[in-house]
């Protein structure tokens, strides 16, 4: 069985974000609309329900980690935490990997580009470096199955990372050239069921290859960040586009909805969501319209066993 506990469901920032006050975030913090708060996107997994992986490290990876008892320790120095996955270098992924620094070997995987963007140049990450093996990478190649151990043992998973259209880190932008290797997603199988569960949390767009990602999987979680293109210049928040920051919006006729509508998952679920888009509003049309197609909307909590 593969085991999937959402620990934050929001975009950098999160829901409410600290300067942001939209409808939906001062709305929350008011409780003047029908929605949750938020934390910044992390996703726990594991096959066993003894030994878990995270996909990305958020900010709030500490409060991720206290508030889901499966990833308490068992012992004076401990953690059921076996490896960590990341799907890109955008800080709302990674920042919680320099929480960790407790004295505790550490097991990352990541693409060659996400782990340089970043160790190099980083001075805190020696924070991570205090003793031998306190990080150890496991290199994902584009298009390549790995089996995920813990404690050198199979973990009953395994994992692919499949290229999708994204960008760098913005704190790269300017240093590094593009590269496929940027930002990816995740197809997670479990061996001993074959059951799938595909992982794209940033999606720059719907693409025959990320069509051809999401086939088969039993369950997919897939880039809601905005609902539409002009989200943030309509709401005086920002000047850039959905697809300026690499997200194809959810709504319109060229927004996820519309193009995934042949995906065939039993389990479809929108998550990375940013505080501006109307999906996190329980009432809004925008949200029946999703749910009457058969997705789901993310929140903290939400457990699914496949
Ligand atoms: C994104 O999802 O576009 C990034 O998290 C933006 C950022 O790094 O602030
Ligand atoms: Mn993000
Ligand atoms: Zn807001």
């Amino acid at each position: 069985m593969v085991l999937i506990r959402v620990l934050g469901s929001a975009a950098g920032g999160g829901f409410p974000q600290w300067n942001c006050g939209c409808l939906n975030c001062q709305g929350v913090r008011e409780g003047t609309i029908r929605a949750v708060a938020r934390t910044q996107e992390s996703v726990s997994v594991s096959a066993d329900g003894k030994t878990w992986f995270l996909l990305n490290a958020s900010p709030e990876i500490r409060q991720h980690i206290e508030g889901f008892p499966p990833l308490h320790p068992r012992k004076p120095r401990d953690s059921p935490l076996e490896g960590i996955l990341l799907t890109n270098g955008d800080l709302d992924h990674c920042l919680g990997l320099l929480s960790l620094r407790e004295s505790y070997p550490l097991v990352l995987y990541a693409t060659e580009r996400v782990r340089r963007g970043f160790t190099e140049g980083n001075v805190l990450y020696r924070t991570l470096e205090r003793f031998p093996e306190q990080v150890t990478w496991r290199t994902l190649k584009l298009g390549r199955e790995e089996e995920m151990t813990a404690g050198g043992r199979p973990s009953g998973l395994s994992i692919e990372a499949v290229a999708v259209p994204g960008k760098r880190a913005l704190h790269l932008e300017g240093l590094v050239t593009p590269d496929p290797e940027d930002n990816v997603g995740f197809r997670i199988r479990e061996s001993a069921t074959g059951r799938a569960l595909a992982y794209f949390s940033a999606v720059g767009a719907v693409t025959p290859s990320v069509c051809q990602a999401l086939e088969g999987a039993d369950c997919v979680f897939f880039d809601g960040t905005f609902w539409s293109s002009d989200e943030l210049p309509a709401l005086g928040v920002g000047t850039k586009r959905a697809e300026d920051m690499a997200h194809v919006p959810v709504g319109g006729e060229k927004g996820s909805l519309a193009l995934l509508a042949g995906v065939g998952a039993p389990r479809r679920i929108y998550i990375h969501l940013n505080n501006t888009n109307p999906l996190l509003r329980e009432d809004s049309p925008e949200r029946a319209r999703v749910e009457t197609c058969g997705w789901e909307v993310a929140y903290d909590g939400m457990e699914i066993a496949l």
